[in-house]
Order: structure tokens, then sequence, then C-alpha cells
């Protein structure tokens, strides 16, 4: 178990009040699950997947049994996300296409699922988790570090393009907080110093190692090991005699 500084306990519970969907991210498609037609996103939005994608599209629908191409909309939607940056409405009518479905359909799946970006997003998408076991580790100081660095609120994006930003619900990981996902990959036993050296690096073009930021390995507890301390004892053990 980690322990909560007192400090931290008592500014979280003064920041309750706040906290509770202070943001309506909305950058990314995480905003109200509403299509309203933009300069950057209609019907007429060019999308085209690329030959190699639709390799890539006949082999993963290769993967399901035959008269269910449906099911493989959300790999097909995250590879049109892939090669797009994000999911316009053009992209999901091609899918819709391709897998001979109704739009309807790929739209309720494409708004269901927060990870498909149904705007636009910079190069690095950080979504930053301010649920309850990040917020008790102080996600607060990480977000607003991000905010003060880049000069943006939760659901901008900065004018170059290069950083969009989002709150998002737990993401799983929050034995490791607090933590943030930039693109694929997650940034753990996060500090201020961390976040900082992290858009230093995206900024400047390197690709800082994922991960915990704190030197353990993954999740296992600051204080060494309290289980599996001993040799495994192989296979058999255990087992009856007889058996
Ligand atoms: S609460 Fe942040 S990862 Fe779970």
């Amino acid at each position: 178990m980690f322990q909560i500084p007192l400090r931290l306990l008592r500014k979280s519970v003064a920041c309750q009040v706040r906290a509770l969907h202070r943001a309506t991210p909305v950058a990314g498609g995480h905003g109200l699950v509403v299509h309203r037609d933009s300069t950057e996103n209609n019907p007429d939005t060019p999308f085209e997947f690329t030959q190699e994608n639709l390799k890539r599209v006949d082999d993963i629908v290769a993967n399901y049994p035959k008269g269910h191409t449906a099911a493989a909309v959300i790999p097909v939607l995250d590879l049109a996300q892939r090669q797009h940056g994000w999911v316009p409405l053009s992209a999901m009518n091609k899918v819709a296409d391709i897998l001979g479905m109704p739009r309807m359909r790929v739209y309720e799946v494409a708004t269901f699922y927060t990870m498909f970006n149904r705007n636009p997003v910079g190069k690095y998408h950080i979504q930053i988790c301010t649920t309850t076991p990040c917020m008790l580790r102080d996600s607060d100081s990480i977000l607003n570090a991000i905010t003060a660095k880049l000069g943006i609120k939760v659901g901008e994006t900065t004018p170059d393009k290069l950083f969009t930003l989002n709150e998002v619900e737990c993401l799983g990981a929050c034995v490791n907080a607090p933590m943030v996902q930039i693109n694929d990959h997650y940034y753990e036993d996060l500090e201020v110093k961390d976040i900082n050296e992290i858009l230093d690096d995206l900024k400047a073009g390197r690709s800082p190692k994922p991960g915990p930021r704190s030197g353990r390995q993954t999740c296992e507890p600051f204080t060494g090991l309290t289980s599996l301390t001993e040799p495994p004892t192989g296979p058999g053990f255990g087992v009856r005699d007889d058996l």
C-alpha cells in the first residue's frame, strides 16, 4: 500500500468539489457524443486507406469468421486512426463501406470508445489520469506542470499542433500513480520534474523511456518484494506422489 501524505489528503478533500468533472475534455473526441459538421470534419473530409493499410484491413478481416466482418470494426477503426491521426466522419464511413455494415453501427462504436479521437489531436496526445488514486498521489501537480509548460488547458492543442491535453478517468495503472498516457505509452510514478523532462524530450524529438520514473521495476513495492521472495519450487511441488 502506498502512503498518502496528510498534506495531500487534506488538499484532495478540499479539491473534491472541483474535482468532480471539473473539466469537460473536448479535444480528441472525449466530449459530447454529438457530431457537427465542421470544415475539417465532415462527410467529404478526404480519407482513403493507403494500399499498405488496405492489405492490413484484409488481414484483420481474415481473422473473423465468414459473414462476421463487422467484428473487425474496432481494429479497422484503430488502423484508420493510426494512419490519419484521428477518425473523421469520412473515415468511419469508409470503414462501414469496407466492412459492409450500416454507418450508424460504426458511429456507435467510435463514439462509445474514448480511445477513438473524433477530432484532430496533436502529434502527442497527453491523457492525464485524475481519478481518485492518481488525485491522492497529487496528479494535480502534474496537470498544473503540463498546463504551465505547454500553455494550454485541458481539451486544447498547442498552436504548433505538437501536444493535445486531455483529462481522463482511470487508465488502470493506479499502483503507479500519478501517471499519464502519451500516445501508446504510459509514464508512471511521476513527479513534476519527470513530466517536465518528458515534455522537453518530446519537444526535442527524443523518445522518453516509458514506464515508472521512480526506478522501480514495473509496479514492484518500493520497499522490496513482499511475496515470491524464494526461488520457485518447480513442477510437481505439493502434488501427491501417486499422481
Ligand atoms: S486512478 Fe489513475 S491510473 Fe487508476
